[in-house]
């Protein structure tokens, strides 16, 4: 089996062999292909278009086109177009404001969609949308070299995470009252550390809330 039995022809990707159509797919396809350098842009023709008509009216991506959007699509539909080099078929206006209206004003975390709860996951799959925006704004609205951040509230979410993420056993968890779990320890961590490093044009700066203990060092 490759990747070229799971594609379909209008360029969208399947999970599995028989398995549904989504946009997760479609960006491990692309990852795929990247990083083993078997991208050829026949392997994805009218892939592009397809990640675009994702995208919905509330700004996001859905799993496919038509469906509610979801800030996990959102990262793969982002990355996707990324990886693509066509980023700029995404309404980043659009984007921006919806990723940013789903950190929540209280507890400081992402939900992953509207009207549903905090999560500590969604601090990667929405706060990593961030850093991907931040490449493909104009550099005027960022005001380069005076953008000195990422366009959502850092500090908050290193509180949620540090706070109310933590298992006191180890690990990370979604909310308190859950127990931790691999998966949400890796997106939990992957999402602090978008919070506590910043790579600007001009700028690559580091942003610590609390005891200096709460950094998360780097490995190697
Ligand atoms: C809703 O679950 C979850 C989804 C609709 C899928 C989320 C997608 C990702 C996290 C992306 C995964 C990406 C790859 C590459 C595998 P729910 O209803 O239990 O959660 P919710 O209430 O927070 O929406
Ligand atoms: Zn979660």
């Amino acid at each position: 089996m490759c990747s070229s039995d799971l594609r379909q022809p209008d360029g969208s990707f399947t999970m599995h062999v028989d398995g549904e159509v989504d946009i997760r797919g479609v960006y491990c396809a692309l990852s795929v292909a990247r990083i083993t350098n078997i991208y050829t842009s026949s392997l994805f023709t009218l892939t592009d278009l397809w990640l675009a008509d994702c995208q919905t009216y509330e700004g996001g991506f859905g799993a496919c086109p038509g469906m509610e959007a979801h800030g996990g699509y959102s990262f793969c539909g982002l990355a996707g177009l990324m990886l693509m080099q066509k980023g700029k078929l995404c309404n980043i206006d659009n984007l921006l404001r919806c990723t940013s209206n789903k950190q929540m004003r209280l507890e400081g975390g992402f939900q992953g969609r509207t009207n549903k709860l905090v999560d500590g996951c969604y601090s990667f799959w929405q706060g990593g949308v961030f850093p991907l925006l931040h490449d493909l704004l104009p550099s005027e609205e960022l005001e380069v070299g005076k953008c000195e951040h990422w366009l959502f509230n850092t500090e908050a979410l290193q509180h949620y995470l540090l706070i109310c993420c933590q298992d006191h056993r180890g690990g990370l968890k979604d909310k308190p009252g859950k127990s931790s779990d691999f998966y949400h320890t890796c997106y939990g961590l992957s999402g602090l550390s978008v919070c506590q490093n910043f790579i600007g044009d001009n700028l690559v700066s580091s942003n610590v809330v609390g005891d200096a203990r709460s950094e998360e060092r780097r490995v190697g």
